[in-house]
């Protein structure tokens, strides 16, 4: 054969492998139920168009301190830009923080890692224990109600109410109320439990004590909305988008709540190169993704609960609890360090489903993690007990020689979480069935995968510097701002 000829041999041979593995992987995406256009599909869901105004009353809420009763926390403080609108640490840090978000936030501990908030409002149901759920399974159908823990319940966001349409717009009206994260202990010494006194350090305003149902929710509500109808710039860009509050009327919660949501539907962040393959652009997506895209829906067995089809609106979560080994870190308890009780006997573990459901057989369960845009996480579980996304998956293949070798240290988070290990037995002896029988990869199928799960799965526009311009420059309330460590004009 002359080199001519050699070298068409190749090129037609390259050229048949790199069909084939398109034809192949096309197929897998096919039965798979995956289309590539849930990421334009947010109005349709809607059924109406984003209101830009709402939006963006909704990002100046989610940035400002106001609603923040210990007046030195926000939304952003724990969803922040530089991270897809999710943490920049393992465990979240709410109040009596150091007005830093990024790697040197520093202040108590509350209990898990913040999720990302972009893509959230095509979630079917809310949390690492999904505690927050639409029955309808459909985050935009609110003919079963919105369901949430006590004291909500299934009454605050009843069937079709003609307010509150989306899951995401009821979750808006929870953050303010936590104590932990947003609006501190100020005034509620001797009422909580002698341990909780320490939290209580007078400063911002008092939270109210509880009302008849026995929680402060409501009542802290109610002292958040006196700030923002104090506020002539709040009230004047309520009133630009709530006919009743330029007539006059107060700011309810559920505009707040709303806002929120509306903000939020601006951050769906799902087209990313395996939504371009999936809608014909084959270029869209390297040879190592594609192969490694193939092991995820395939050999890997990763679809199974990160799934794609149906009612996970192709957001890579089957939305189901599942017990995964993931080792038990935990801050000390008390000032400067934890503000959270964690559970079991020595308090270092975290129950995930039984917190909510009272049922010892959902111990240890949690959500599988939505993967989009999944490689802006400085780390990986529900605690952020892995921070490299190579440990995060190599566990989910080994999990029982991973949680029993597993070293904080090693796997790199912060050093005030190096110091208790919850036990390990217990929860492997829990372990999600399917985890038993891992698929045997190769080290290239593996390297594959990573890149995939880290690249194939990311939207561009969900990057720092993009995410960072949706700060505000001032803040309605003229509070201080948090300060973004790693966004560019952190310090000015
Ligand atoms: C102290 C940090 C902190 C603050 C402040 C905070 N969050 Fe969160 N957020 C979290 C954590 C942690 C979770 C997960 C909690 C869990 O599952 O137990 C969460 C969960 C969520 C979720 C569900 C995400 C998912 O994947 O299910 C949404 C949406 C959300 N928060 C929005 C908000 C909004 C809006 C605000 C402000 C009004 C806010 N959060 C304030 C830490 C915070
Ligand atoms: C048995 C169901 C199941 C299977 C199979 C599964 N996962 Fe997971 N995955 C989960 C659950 C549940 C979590 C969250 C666990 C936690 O935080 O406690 C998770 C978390 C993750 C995370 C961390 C994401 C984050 O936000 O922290 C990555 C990455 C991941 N999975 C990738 C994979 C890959 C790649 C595969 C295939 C090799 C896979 N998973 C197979 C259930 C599963």
């Amino acid at each position: 054969m002359g080199l001519h000829a050699i070298l068409g041999f190749v090129l037609v041979t390259g050229v048949a492998a790199a069909q084939d593995l398109d034809s192949q992987l096309a197929a897998a995406l096919r039965s798979a139920g995956f289309t590539g256009i849930v990421g334009s599909s947010i109005q349709a869901r809607l059924g109406r168009s984003i209101d830009p105004k709402l939006a963006n009353l909704g990002r100046l809420l989610f940035f400002d301190k106001i609603p923040s009763l210990h007046d030195d926390n926000a939304c952003a403080g724990c969803h922040s830009p530089t991270n897809g609108f999710g943490d920049t640490q393992s465990i979240a840090i709410g109040i009596q923080n150091n007005n830093l978000v990024g790697p040197n936030r520093s202040g108590p501990r509350n209990q898990r890692r913040t999720p990302m908030a972009a893509n959230t409002p095509f979630f079917p149901a809310l949390m690492w224990n999904e505690r927050f759920f639409a029955v309808s399974g459909d985050p935009f159908d609110n003919s079963g109600g919105f369901v949430f823990p006590l004291p909500e319940g299934a009454t605050r966001f009843p069937p079709h109410d003609p307010i509150i349409k989306t899951l995401a717009a009821a979750q808006g009206e929870m953050p303010p109320t936590e104590l932990t994260e947003v609006a501190g202990f100020t005034g509620t010494a001797g009422t909580i439990g002698p341990q909780f006194d320490q939290f209580d350090d007078g400063k911002g305003s008092p939270v109210p004590p509880p009302d008849a149902s026995g929680s402060r929710n409501d009542p802290i509500r109610q002292a958040v909305l006196k700030r923002l109808n104090a506020s002539p710039a709040y009230r004047e860009l309520f009133g630009e988008v709530f006919p009743s509050v330029a007539a006059g009327g107060p700011v309810d919660f559920s505009m707040f709540g709303r806002a929120i949501a509306e903000f939020e539907f601006t951050l769906i962040f799902a087209n990313a190169p395996i939504d371009r393959f999936a809608r014909g652009e084959h270029g869209a997506m390297s040879v190592p993704e594609k192969k490694g895209a193939l092991v995820f829906f395939g050999k890997g067995g990763c679809v199974t609960c990160h799934a794609v089809a149906g009612k996970s609106s192709e957001m890579f979560s089957d939305f189901k609890m599942h017990v995964m080994g993931v080792p038990q870190i935990a801050p000390e308890f008390g000032l400067g360090k934890g503000n959270v009780i964690f559970d079991g006997p020595d308090q270092d573990e975290d129950f995930g489903l039984e917190q909510i459901t009272g049922n010892p057989a959902d111990r240890y369960k949690f959500r599988s993690s939505p993967l989009r845009n999944v490689a802006l996480q400085p780390a990986f579980f529900h605690n952020g007990s892995f921070t490299r996304l190579e440990d995060a998956i190599y566990h989910h293949l080994h999990v029982f020689e991973s949680a029993r070798s597993y070293d904080p240290i090693r796997a790199g988070v912060d050093k005030d979480l190096t110091l208790r290990l919850g036990p390990i037995e217990p929860v492997l002896e829990r372990v999600d069935p399917l985890l038993l029988n891992p698929a045997q990869l190769t080290a290239d199928e593996f390297e594959n995968l990573v890149t995939f799960v880290r690249t194939g799965l990311f939207d561009e526009r969900a990057e720092r510097q993009n995410l960072c311009s949706l700060i505000p420059a001032t803040l309605p309330s003229g509070m201080q701002p948090l300060n973004f460590e790693e966004c560019p004009q952190a310090g000015k």
